[in-house]
């Protein structure tokens, strides 16, 4: 009772074959004897055309429409047809489900504002056919990258008591009330104060500590309430930690890491890419081909300010040493002035967080953005700050309950070791990679204001 992949079938394997193929009615026409449809299984955005001749199904046409769902036996021939080398002489039909004229895929054009109000239907369209299965790709093949040089894949908690960041970004968690009475609304996590995390950085260190070289790949949650096309408030975060190592390593490993996956995409999504760069944006070949060969460029926050008080540009913030950098002035450095990916190293301390270790100036931290250009901002990281009562003044500094973090701090007492990590955005990757504009394309269910 297996079915074949069409994305096989097209592929010339199944010659001659009898095949059984199941998916959804993208198109349905017919003439005199004989009828097509043209069915897709999500296995490639490419459909197959099925001839249905000698009359069968004839009795089926009406509900044969777009959308429907179907079982089709037949044999694999060559195809005449342009366009196509293969093609499916109908030998058997049956409709598990058709989908009638409601149906709201009818095959024409929808824009993407309008598909997103159709969360459960548009994976049936070619674009999101398409971003979803490189999303899987991506997502193997960044733990290949990690697998394969020895990093161990952690599992950090998603409920948690601290916050990493510390900007206050976090969703509280509570308790359902069992008792309907007010008193009872809104309890925390079995009597304590919980909420979902933002990173798993934090964990994520004290496993280093253990096991030397390890990663996230999960889900983490913000509750930015900004509507822009780069920030969801549930997005997925990959997080490497090594343990003995410092922030030029984090440099070549990010560098190493977002070229070895454009490579891989751009050997094994090629269907996927030409599809993107006709109907998605157009240069995107060129782009990723340009990236997975240059090394990336590096400078300073001092020289990045330097650079954007010179250019002669009309900001609309202020550049002024201190703030922290806008998209607009992201934009500016990676797109006009470097024309490439750049990494922003050494920020001001007083716009990073608590973790990052200071520099001998002490008025910087050891900490590093990469920009992409078209994206901005896509993966944030440091050294850790790994003495310990550097670490305790400066968490005191930003409020932060050292009781509650003395495991945190215990890592600096028993058995310390420099250590760096970053996180990277895989929306925000995936949106490099495709093209898509909007971050709420690149994930299928889209977690964002006014957005659930
Ligand atoms: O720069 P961020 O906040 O860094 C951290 O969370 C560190 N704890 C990472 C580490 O050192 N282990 O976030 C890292 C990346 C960003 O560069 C961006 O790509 C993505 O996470 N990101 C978001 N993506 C989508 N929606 C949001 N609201 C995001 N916030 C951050
Ligand atoms: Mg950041």
């Amino acid at each position: 009772n297996q079915s074949t992949p069409i994305k096989q079938i097209l592929q010339g394997l199944y010659r001659d074959d009898i095949v059984k193929v199941q998916g959804l009615v993208r198109t349905f026409r017919q003439s005199k004897n004989v009828a097509f449809i043209a069915i897709n299984d999500g296995s490639t955005f490419e459909s197959l055309q099925v001839v249905l001749g000698d009359g069968l199904g004839d009795n089926l046409y009406e509900q044969l429409g777009t959308g429907a769902a179907l079982e089709i036996e037949g044999t694999v021939v060559a195809s005449p047809a342009a366009g196509q080398s293969w093609e499916l002489q109908a030998t058997d039909l049956r409709i598990t489900g058709p989908a009638g004229s409601e149906y709201p895929l009818q095959k024409k054009r929808h824009s993407l504002e309008y598909l997103r109000s159709i969360g459960h239907l548009r994976p049936r369209t070619n674009t999101f056919n398409a971003v979803f299965r490189l999303r899987s790709f991506v997502s193997h093949a960044i733990h290949r990258y990690f697998e394969q040089r020895g990093f161990y894949w952690m599992h950090t908690p998603i409920i948690t008591a601290n916050d990493c960041e510390g900007a206050g970004e976090q969703f509280r968690v509570t308790t359902l009330p069992r008792i309907t009475s007010d008193d009872d609304f809104g309890q925390d996590f079995f009597g304590q104060p919980a909420s979902l995390t933002v990173s798993g950085q934090l964990e994520g260190e004290a496993l280093a500590t253990a096991l030397g070289k390890i990663y996230t790949f999960g889900p983490t949650f913000r509750s930015e309430n900004s509507n822009t096309s780069r920030h969801l408030a549930e997005f997925w975060m990959i997080e490497p930690e090594v343990a003995f190592a410092d922030l030029d390593d984090m440099l070549d490993l990010a560098e190493d890491f977002i070229i070895s996956i454009v490579q891989q995409v751009l050997e094994h999504c090629q269907s996927e890419l030409n599809f993107f760069e006709q109907f998605v944006e157009s240069g995107l070949l060129q782009k990723l081909q340009a990236v997975s060969r240059e090394p990336f460029a590096r400078i300073t926050y001092s020289d990045a300010v330097a650079i954007l008080q010179k250019c002669g540009e009309d900001f609309e913030y202020p550049v002024q040493w201190g703030a922290d950098l806008q998209a607009e002035h992201e934009r500016y450095l990676c797109e006009n002035h470097m024309g490439k990916p750049v990494f922003v190293t050494d920020y001001p301390a007083d716009i990073k967080a608590f973790y990052m270790k200071l520099s001998d100036d002490e008025r910087t931290v050891r900490a590093m953005d990469l920009l992409l250009p078209g994206i901005g901002e896509i993966i944030g990281g440091s050294q850790r700050e790994d003495r310990h009562d550097v670490l305790k003044k400066r968490m005191e500094q930003f409020g932060i309950d050292c009781h509650a973090m003395s495991w945190y701090l215990e890592l600096r007492r028993f058995g310390n070791q420099p250590h760096a990590g970053f996180g990277l955005g895989l929306e925000r990757l995936l949106q490099y990679l495709s093209g898509m504009g909007n971050i709420r394309d690149v994930i299928p269910f889209p977690r964002a204001p006014r957005q659930i």
